[in-house]
């Protein structure tokens, strides 16, 4: 596909020079979900598919307690969609440069509903800083798409106790867009 070769020889920033490979997204191209992270990871950076690590293990069991897996029910991209150095966050001009990138995802997917996964994905969706605490278990919208803004899945691997937190956030996305 014409979308995910552009990334792959993207060079718009310098997270192009020291990435194994762009990972452009995985899952459904016609899901009614689409989430977004924040940048590839070692692992994600090696194979080619985002979310593939620890923090990609458990997105998937979190899914799987909603009855849902990433190849049928969701589309899955990242914020920016090369590896920034040793996982540090991706800066807000990163961020700028790959966001037309998750633009024409979301225009090819056509999503109902967007998952922000953290600080940095609300960023590059709503286009503003964003605290999570605040933010979650509000509606916000990109375009006329509603986003729901949830704590990254490697910060709850860190922090167990926001674990129930998320939950109550996927099944808030669920009232607003149910897919099951
Ligand atoms: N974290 C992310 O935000 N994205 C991935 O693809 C993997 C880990």
């Amino acid at each position: 596909m014409q979308l995910d070769a552009d990334i792959r020889a993207c060079q718009a920033c310098s997270l192009c020079e020291k990435r194994k490979q762009a990972v452009p997204g995985t899952g459904n191209r016609n899901a009614r979900w689409m989430l977004v992270g924040e940048g590839p990871g070692a692992e994600e950076d090696r194979l080619g598919e985002p979310f593939v690590g620890q923090a990609g293990k458990l997105l998937d069991n979190m899914l799987a307690a909603l009855g849902l897996t990433r190849e049928a029910d969701v589309f899955i991209a990242n914020a920016v969609k090369c590896r920034p150095p040793h996982n540090r966050t991706p800066e807000a001009d990163e961020l700028a440069a790959c966001r037309p990138y998750l633009l024409r995802q979301i225009e090819l997917v056509e999503p109902d509903l967007l998952i922000a996964l953290g600080r940095p994905a609300a960023l590059a969706l709503l286009e503003r800083e964003i605290n999570i605490g605040a933010a979650r278990g509000k509606p916000h919208s990109y375009r006329d798409i509603p986003v729901v803004v949830t704590y990254h899945p490697a910060y709850l691997l860190r922090n167990p106790q926001d674990k129930g937190k998320a939950w109550e956030d996927l099944c808030f996305a669920r009232r607003l867009v149910p897919l099951k």
